[in-house]
């Protein structure tokens, strides 16, 4: 159960929310208000300016904040130095004045496309601050807000995934163990790796949303080079196309497919099923075409 007494009035409290137009960030600055904290929503195009590749902007959309959600952009693979940017952002951080930092990475860790996926975890860890680290599986929203939303949309999702399974997260209840860590005590000093409640297979998350929406979608599973050269096809970058590959690879190589009690431990409920998740998406209209 929940330990409500760790809940207390955050009215006051000042979080900066990197990625806040994003699948969590969103739903971390919807959380937070809820919780009568201020936020400050920060990316490119945020009401808060935040570029990782603009250091001129760091130090402003932090000021003020007493505690900081961290999305990194590991969607650069080419670029992105998880470990020096978030060092360099955490000690800025600790600068102005912020004692708390939450940060988002992913539930791999081998390499993908030759990155780690956790390199940014040391950079809090060491950082002095108050730190939670999330891990999570692949998101539920990848379906319906993220990288697989076209192929679902034209019927198709060729993924070099086999027959592997991934117990995919839903966005809200990532972002929702993010405002407990940002805003409640007992939460310093934690990596929660946070996944839904059972793996599935990307021919069974296919054929449930093709059952919810009357519409035919076809799982094709194909090779890690076949998928690949599909994506260099379509101008996708050479090392963003194999970054994604070997992310896939991760689901068919059931590498993180046990599913975790985190977040039934941190809030206290059942993690939500893809289930639930594909007949509201599917009610709010996300594959109509
Ligand atoms: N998707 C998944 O299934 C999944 C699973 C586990 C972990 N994760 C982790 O979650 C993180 C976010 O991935 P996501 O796919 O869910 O993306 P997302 O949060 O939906 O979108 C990225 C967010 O970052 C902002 N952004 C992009 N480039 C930026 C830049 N240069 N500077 C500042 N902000 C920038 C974007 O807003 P603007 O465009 O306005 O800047 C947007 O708000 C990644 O670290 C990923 O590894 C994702």
């Amino acid at each position: 159960m929940t330990d409500n007494s760790r809940h207390t009035d955050k009215t006051g409290t000042t979080v900066l929310v990197l990625g806040g137009t994003g699948k969590t960030g969103r739903r971390v600055v919807r959380g937070l208000q809820e919780r009568g904290a201020t936020v400050r929503a920060a990316s490119r195009a945020g009401e808060v300016r935040f570029d990782w590749d603009d250091r001129g902007t760091w130090e402003p959309a932090l000021a003020g904040a007493d505690a900081a959600y961290l999305v990194d952009m590991q969607d650069k693979p080419g670029v992105w130095d998880a470990d020096a940017h978030i060092r360099e952002l955490a000690a800025l951080a600790a600068g102005v004045g912020v004692r708390r930092l939450v940060l988002l990475q992913a539930r791999v860790t081998d390499k993908v496309g030759g990155k780690s996926l956790v390199a940014g975890e040391a950079a809090v860890r060491d950082s002095g601050l108050e730190w939670t680290v999330l891990r999570p599986n692949w998101f539920n929203q990848n379906f319906d807000e993220g990288v697989l939303l076209d192929s679902v949309r034209e019927g198709r999702v060729a993924l070099p995934a086999g027959d592997g399974r991934e117990p995919f997260v839903d966005a809200e209840d990532v972002a929702a163990v993010a405002v407990a860590a940002l805003l409640d005590e007992g939460h310093s000093g934690q990596t929660y790796e946070l996944s839904g409640p059972r793996a599935i297979g990307i021919a069974e998350a296919v054929e449930e949303i093709s059952r919810v929406t009357g519409r035919e979608i076809e799982y094709v599973p194909v090779t890690h080079e076949e998928y690949v050269a599909e994506l260099v096809g379509y101008e996708v970058p050479a090392d963003y196309a194999l970054f994604v590959a070997d992310l896939v690879g991760q689901i068919r190589d059931n590498r993180n497919a046990e599913p975790t009690g985190t977040v039934r431990r941190v809030l206290g409920r059942e993690p939500r099923d893809f289930a639930d998740f594909v007949k509201d998406a599917a009610a709010a209209g996300a594959w109509n075409v």
